[in-house]
């Protein structure tokens, strides 16, 4: 095992040095504050690797994007989101057995109980879908126990799945005032959420195959992104053993932030500001680079991938793909691929290394399957369930695994004396 040397107030000290099996390097500092007294500096975590896991490897620099070492341009050509969910959950593609079982089992537990039906009349119909969807999530803890047992906990996983469709469904519904319409056993999971998000019933509803593919590709590309902001949520909130549900919860909310999967929502509605201000690209973009205008260009730019995030570019195609089978226009894909063009040119985007992400284009899929701009965040949290649910396991299976509690550096004022009220305001005040 090679080591590291720091050099820290005159004293050397050697610190292990652990590779990953992409070769990627990092020093082990578990040690670093028992034979030191420091701690390191890194907020925003950029440079800091939280776990080891076994799930999800991307390669920034070459923008590649691996499930369980599969590529995802491989993935999102050939499977369904619920192959993926099993390939990350379990770690293995699932046998036909296989994924038979674990189909069979999203089904029957797509359902939720008939009393948390309630819960919906007491949100506003202007509520926030992903706030439904986190404190529905939350509550599904009151109806199921935690259990440490294997065999519960993985009961819980596919509950989680399965329910968090059916609810989101259920708050579109409750957003327009038409009546919830169950699931069918008869039909997979995207069609069940396609069929509970469209159908209503007075008519019969047929899901379009190309409707269901597009869905299945999205979910795909969204299903886990090894240690974002989410997902660092739910292996700290699942760190202190809270339950599976809260802690779900928990990277809902944490996934709803504009500059994570709140991206999507704000995406569609820049483009939308852009064709309403008569299509003028260059002045979106030049207060993009001021930054004092508070305004980014949404969709751009992201913390690992420096070159292309392969996300994106498999839904730019896919955007042409899905508009020509489903013979639609949309005049926001011209916006969006007039912008990417110019911001691809300007020098500030070129210099920082800001590309589309996986947000820019798949607002304009959503709409094209009539999903509603509001919801492309959940659509987002329901993609990325199975890595959440992945990532949770891992942490809870892995033996080594201790409450995440970081140190911090200590910038406030130095020990002084209590003063009590009546003396406040006549004592000198130290900046
Ligand atoms: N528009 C204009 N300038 C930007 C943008 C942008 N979208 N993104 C980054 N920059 C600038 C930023 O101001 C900084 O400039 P400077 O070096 O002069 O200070 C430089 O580029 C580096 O950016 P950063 O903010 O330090 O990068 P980060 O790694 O901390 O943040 C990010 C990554 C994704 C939060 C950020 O690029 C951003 O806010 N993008 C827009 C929101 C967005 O699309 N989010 C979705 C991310 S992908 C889906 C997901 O996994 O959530």
């Amino acid at each position: 095992m090679s080591t590291a040397t720091l050099l820290l107030k005159g004293k050397e000290y050697e610190l292990p040095v652990i590779e990953g099996t992409e070769n990627e390097t990092a020093i082990d500092i578990t040690s670093l504050r028992s034979k030191t007294g420091a701690i390191t500096y890194d907020p925003g975590y950029g440079n800091t690797g939280s776990c080891g896991s076994a799930i999800t490897f991307i390669d920034g620099e070459r923008g590649i994007l691996r499930y369980r070492g599969y590529p995802i341009e491989e993935i999102a050509a050939a499977a369904t989101f619920v192959e993926v969910a099993y390939l990350l959950i379990y770690g293995h593609l699932p046998t036909r057995e296989e994924l038979d079982a674990f189909d069979e089992r999203l089904t029957r537990h797509s359902l939720i109980h008939e009393d948390m039906k309630k819960f919906f009349e007491g949100f506003p119909p202007s509520a926030h879908p992903m706030a439904i969807l986190s404190a529905m999530m939350a509550s599904l803890s009151t109806y199921y126990p935690e259990s440490t047992s294997d065999e519960t906990r993985d009961l819980n996983m596919i509950r989680v799945l399965s329910k968090a469709k059916t609810i989101a469904a259920f708050s579109y519904k409750k957003s327009i005032g038409q009546p919830f319409i169950y699931p069918r056993n008869d039909l997979n999971y995207t069609e069940n959420f396609l069929h509970m998000m469209f159908a209503v019933p007075a008519e019969p509803y047929t899901v379009s195959p190309a409707v269901n593919r597009a869905l299945n590709l999205l979910l795909i590309l969204h299903a886990d992104h090894e240690q974002n902001c989410s997902t660092s949520t739910v292996r700290m909130v699942g760190s202190s053993g809270a339950n599976l549900f809260a802690t779900v919860s928990a990277g809902i909310c944490a996934l709803w932030g504009p500059l994570h999967g709140g991206a999507n929502q704000q995406v569609i509605e820049m483009l939308q500001a852009i064709r309403d201000n008569g299509g003028d690209l260059k002045s979106f973009v030049e207060k993009a680079k001021q930054k004092d205008s508070g305004f980014k260009l949404m969709g751009f730019g992201h913390r690992v991938y420096k070159n292309f995030d392969p996300r994106a570019t498999i839904l730019k195609h896919a955007c042409d793909d899905v508009l020509r089978e489903l013979g639609l226009r949309d005049p926001l894909l011209d916006i969006a691929k007039k912008l990417e063009a110019i911001a691809l040119e300007d020098p500030y985007f070129v210099e920082r290394k800001l590309y589309p992400n996986v947000d820019f284009y798949s607002g304009i899929i959503y709409r094209a399957i009539g999903i509603p701009t509001n919801m492309f965040t959940v659509m987002f949290a329901l993609g990325r369930l199975p890595g959440w649910l992945a990532q949770w396991k891992e942490l809870v299976e892995d033996k080594g695994t201790r409450i995440n509690r970081p140190r911090q550096v200590y910038t406030g004022a130095a020990k002084r004396a209590y003063v009590p009220i009546s003396a406040r305001g006549k004592e000198l005040v130290h900046a």
